[in-house]
């Protein structure tokens, strides 16, 4: 099978979190490569198109710039799929890829219907050789899927051929454009080497040749989910141990900072908090539990699932602890939560631990008083199932801590703005209705301050 010598241009299908970030620093970076962002969300489409570079629909730091280098030079995001397609030598699949929420594998399996959109649309409008490569995060041995439908296509279409590969994307949120213009690694899988090699020229553009490694298609897909098993598992031990700490009177940034010291733990991903969310953690982990089930590997199933478990048991644990602390009820009581976004430095609240604690916090009957610098109130409705409104189990968006903390008998700190870190303690404490409460389960806070202040202070993890 031959494959085109030199990309010259890019289809991507997907204009998310990933595909957007993705693609620009590709564009930026391969001026020689005209790439094409595609979706079939045209609203989201006319964002990335919005001349104001505050109005992409991903915020990330640093990718205004990028978009703003690359755009309408050899970078495009339009909604014409079927045109990109024809174009292009090399198409990315960088579509969603959430939970099964109905039939087989229901709350554990990968939905893969849009994937699967994706590649019968490739199948219909490819022309001459086509490289498809999985970008989305995907269930091991997708990409015999994808491959099968391509081939089907092959039959009917004359002069038309493709190469499957798999390039899974480590970028994190909230560092993106950092991760992809320095990866520690990219990872291409794949059979055909012309086809690995076409790909892996791209990246050569700006990533040293030694970070580039190249597997077979299944090690390429499994990597994607042991990583990202591997860094949830350290987020929940070090969260279970950060509730041991708060029974014995340890502090868990020291045993963090104790453990991370040695070279083979090492100190990143040791930050105790309210839960991982984000969209892949949670769903990667199920989804390989799935799997090992599907293998007959329970145990290994069962290991994993516990990742899952402790997790959601920590925002539990959080929601509750806020209930107790204020003497068992917080039903009509004011609650200044500071941050809905998963993590610092996104808008997305996707899996947000967020999400589930503020649920639980309304069904109790609390008023919360949100503030996050991203995080849209037509977001903040979605997630919560309801708009916001008055009165008991309600909810407000606040564009300042100031508001939030307005009569409030606590502040509930969920997501590690910077700013959160420079509260002006006496004036916001001055603001709140006594006893009150600072819960900060990020550890972001000034909490000697707070303390100062007259507030009462739980910091996770601080016995
Ligand atoms: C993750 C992986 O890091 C990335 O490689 C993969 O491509 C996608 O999934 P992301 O979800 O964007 O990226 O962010 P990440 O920084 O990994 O954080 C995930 C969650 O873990 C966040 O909710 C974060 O707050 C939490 N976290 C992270 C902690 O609670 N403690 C830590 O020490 C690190
Ligand atoms: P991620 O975080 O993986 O990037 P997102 O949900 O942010 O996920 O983005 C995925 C994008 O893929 C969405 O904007 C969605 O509209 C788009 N998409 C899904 N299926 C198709 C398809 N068949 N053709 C084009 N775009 C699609």
């Amino acid at each position: 099978m031959s494959s085109p010598a030199a990309v010259r241009a890019i289809c991507c299908i997907g204009a998310g979190y990933v595909g957007g970030p993705t693609m620009a620093v590709i564009a930026d970076r391969c001026p020689h490569i005209q790439v094409t962002v595609v979706d079939l969300n045209a609203e989201r489409i006319a964002a990335w198109n919005d001349p104001d570079l505050s109005q992409l629909p991903v915020y990330e730091p640093g990718l205004d710039a990028v978009v703003g280098r690359a755009r309408g030079r050899n970078l495009h995001f339009s909604t014409q799929v079927e045109a990109a397609i024809a174009a292009a030598d090399l198409v990315f699949i960088s579509v969603n890829t959430p939970t099964k929420t109905r039939g087989l594998g229901a709350g554990q399996a990968s939905d893969l219907k849009w994937v699967e959109a994706s590649a019968r649309t490739v199948a219909r409008a490819a022309r001459g050789h086509t490289i498809v490569v999985e970008k989305s995060t995907l269930p091991v041995r997708t990409a015999a899927v994808i491959q099968e439908i391509l081939t089907a296509a092959q039959g009917e279409q004359a002069g038309s051929s493709f190469s499957v590969l798999s390039n899974p994307e480590f970028l994190a949120e909230g560092t993106a454009i950092e991760d992809l213009e320095q990866p520690d690694r990219v990872l291409i899988g794949g059979q055909d080497p012309a086809a690995v090699e076409a790909l892996a020229e791209i990246y050569a553009s700006w990533v040293p040749q030694e970070r580039i490694l190249r597997t077979n298609l299944w090690s390429s897909e499994l990597s994607k989910l042991t990583a990202n098993a591997f860094l949830a598992q350290r987020i929940s031990s070090i969260n279970g141990i950060a509730a041991f700490c708060e029974a014995t009177g340890a502090d868990v940034r020291e045993v963090a900072r104790a453990i991370g010291a040695d070279s083979r733990i090492g100190p990143k991903f040791l930050q105790a908090g309210p839960g991982f969310g984000g969209s892949c953690f949670q769903k990667d982990i199920l989804n390989l539990v799935y799997l090992c089930r599907h293998y007959g590997l329970e145990e290994v199933a069962d290991y994993w699932e516990q990742v899952v478990a402790l997790n959601r048991w920590q925002q539990q644990r959080i929601a509750r602890l806020v209930i107790t602390k204020l003497f068992g009820t917080v039903s009509g009581k004011r609650i200044g939560v500071l941050g809905f976004a998963f993590k610092a430095d996104t808008n997305d609240t996707r899996e947000s631990p967020a999400i589930r604690i503020c649920q639980e916090l309304l069904d109790e009957g609390a008023i919360l008083q949100i503030v996050d610098p991203k995080v849209s109130e037509r977001q903040i409705t979605l997630d919560l199932g309801r708009p916001a409104g008055e009165g008991e189990g309600s909810w407000q968006q606040m564009s300042t801590v100031q508001q939030a903390a307005a009569g409030a008998d606590a502040l509930l700190l969920l997501t590690e703005w910077q700013q959160f870190a420079q509260i002006d303690w006496p004036a916001v404490a001055a603001l709140m209705r006594r006893p009150a409460w600072l819960f900060d389960a990020r550890a972001k806070a000034d909490a000697s301050a707070a303390r100062a202040a007259g507030l009462q202070v739980w910091v996770v993890g601080e016995g």
